[in-house]
């Protein structure tokens, strides 16, 4: 299909967020890199430019065919977008004085097609440190903010628009109207997208690709895989479709029956679960370090994945491989940081890859987002329980049990006490793995938590106290291990968290919430559980979410009087500075 619409990812966080709220109003849109040649854009109808975190002036800082500004297309820059727009047709971009982050009040100057309907003063979104100083010659500011002067800027015959803040996020509320205004005013885009629509022709296209062959499909439970799964099941029969779950045993409390229970209701006659619960926890004896315990765990993935493939024949001419990959996946320039990780367990797999490599793979999800998945999932009739599910990491558990080698005291400081427990943390494009600071009762600003990260270099995140059985001086880390005893605790808390969050519709207002043990406690009660709700977007950058108050008097008092259980924490570290996991 071809798209009307082009983002040039920039390098920001944002670009898939822009392609979706693009998707959302109707219009098929694609992400490109910011370089890509104008000739390669013939045809499209609009092209967005996407933030990003550099600065126009330095070495490296991603570029633009200024071609296509001439190319009859609707040009949008947004934030870096306008920078680049700015710089590149003669305008001039200066350093900010400081930097604006976050809400501003935006006063619209002038009449222009992108501004159509929309009256009086806006709250908007900024997030930059460098400012259009100059617009370019043929441009006129279109709007202003307090501190910014030039929040926008038109040249509506050449119908070429740039706006500073970010039209795409919620705290931009007249954003969408910005963008639907770009799309069919200025541009005259056709409504042309309906991911739910398309469920015919993606089993047409299934049918086309298998040509006779059959489909097999390592699922998860997650939703990508078991969506993709369901639509290979329709389009070829269930004699055709078989899966196979790995049970790690790394898996939440009632996860493998989960699974088996959903895939039987589905109608697959072929599925099966491969125990390789052994296998996987004696690989990890005695390991810590959370990278390490990464890549164990996918090679135990390979191995086993490798196993079921020659022992079911899988690898004979008669098969091709499923997948559940979605459109961010295939996207080089976006993703997470750790999306080569993730990438490359996938690929490590010998089998895959030669299945890969000669073409027998089928993707039928490669063109969505997660939303649009969602979205064919429920057209197809799957439960909401499982549509609804947060998201998961592949390593599982293991990467929410810390473990310790060694015994060591908490240190009372002024701010707090800090625990010698390492969790990862993330500044600029660099990872770090430092203790974390304990704090009596919830900060009452979240600016506060970036301070203290800030002004104590020696820590990376920082948790409040919420219960314990022993106050903060009494805590300490004992040596251990990921054992199928701390696995079961975990289990537990996590399974307690999850019900409760559920049954109270709290997870329903959160993106994903990890539940995690570590070791700090006494002898008799060794852990602690810390709890980390955030809101997000697409994992890039989150927001710790503070739980309602009786939610969370419930939640410590059940957790506390499970047997070894000594305090219970709450993460109020957003990301960055802190990851999402604590490893
Ligand atoms: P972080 O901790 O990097 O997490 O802020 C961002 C998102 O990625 C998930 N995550 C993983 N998913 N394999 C996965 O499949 C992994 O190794 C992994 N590590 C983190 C995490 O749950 C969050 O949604």
């Amino acid at each position: 299909m071809q798209p009307q619409i082009t983002v040039l990812d920039a390098g920001g966080q944002y670009c898939h967020l822009i392609a979706r709220k693009v998707r959302d109003l109707g219009v098929y849109a694609e992400v490109r890199p910011s370089d890509t040649p104008a000739g390669e854009l013939a045809g499209r109808k609009g092209i967005i430019i996407s933030g990003g975190p550099s600065s126009v002036y330095e070495a490296g800082s991603p570029q633009m065919d200024p071609a296509v500004f001439a190319a009859g297309a609707g040009v949008l820059g947004i934030c870096y977008g306008q920078q680049l727009m700015a710089y590149l047709m003669g305008g001039h971009v200066r350093k900010g004085d400081k930097g604006e982050y976050g809400l501003a009040k935006l006063r619209i100057t002038a009449d222009v097609p992108l501004f159509r309907g929309i009256e009086g003063e806006q709250q908007i979104w900024m997030s930059h440190r460098d400012v259009v100083g100059e617009v370019p010659p043929g441009f006129a500011v279109t709007g202003s903010t307090s501190t910014c002067e030039i929040a926008a800027m038109a040249d509506p015959s050449r119908k070429l628009f740039a706006v500073q803040f970010h039209p795409e996020v919620v705290h931009t509320p007249s954003g969408l109207d910005i963008l639907r205004n770009f799309l069919f005013d200025v541009c005259a885009c056709e409504r042309d997208w309906n991911a739910a629509g398309q469920i015919e022709s993606l089993e047409q296209h299934i049918r086309d690709v298998a040509a006779g062959r059959n489909v097999f499909f390592f699922v998860s439970g997650g939703v990508d895989s078991t969506v993709a799964y369901t639509l290979c099941l329709r389009a070829l029969g269930p004699e055709r479709v078989y899966g196979a779950y790995v049970d790690s045993g790394l898996m939440r409390e009632g996860e493998t029956e989960f699974v088996r229970g959903l895939f039987e209701r589905l109608g697959a006659t072929h599925f099966r679960v491969e125990d390789a619960r052994r296998e996987f926890l004696s690989a990890l004896e005695g390991v810590c370090e959370p990278e390490k315990k990464r890549h164990i765990i996918g090679e135990q993935f390979v191995q086993v994945q490798e196993r079921v493939l020659q022992g079911g024949r899988f690898l004979d001419g008669q098969w091709i491989l499923g997948q559940g990959t979605i459109y961010p996946d295939t996207i080089e320039s976006g993703g997470t940081a750790r999306a080569d990780l993730i990438k490359t367990h996938h690929n490590r797999v010998a089998g895959i890859q030669r299945l890969i490599e000669s073409g027998r793979i089928i993707e039928p999800l490669t063109q969505f987002y997660k939303d649009e998945v969602r979205r064919i999932g429920r057209e197809l009739g799957l439960p909401e329980e499982m549509l609804a599910r947060h998201p998961f990491p592949g390593p599982g558990l293991a990467i929410r049990c810390l473990c310790s080698d060694e015994a060591a005291t908490v240190e009372r400081i002024a701010d707090g006490w800090i625990l010698p427990v390492h969790s990862v943390g993330v500044q600029g494009d660099s990872r770090s793995y430092r203790p974390v600071l304990a704090v009596d009762g919830f900060p009452e600003h979240p600016e506060y938590v970036a301070e203290l990260v800030n002004r104590i270099s020696v820590i990376n995140r920082v948790v409040a106290r919420v219960a314990s059985r022993v106050a903060l001086d009494d805590v300490s880390v004992r040596p251990a291990a990921l054992n199928e005893q701390r696995l079961a605790r975990l289990r537990r808390v996590d399974a307690i968290v999850r019900k409760a969050t559920h049954d109270s519709g709290f997870d329903r207002r959160i993106w994903q919430m990890p539940v995690v043990l570590i070791p700090a406690g006494t002898s008799e009660h060794p852990d602690s559980v810390v709890l980390r709700p955030i809101d997000s977007v697409d994992g890039m950058t989150a927001q710790a979410v503070v739980m309602p108050s009786d939610l969370l008097k419930q939640l410590s008092d059940d957790l506390l009087a499970v047997d070894g259980v000594c305090a219970v924490l709450y993460d109020v570290t957003n990301k960055p500075p802190g990851t999402i996991e604590w490893e």
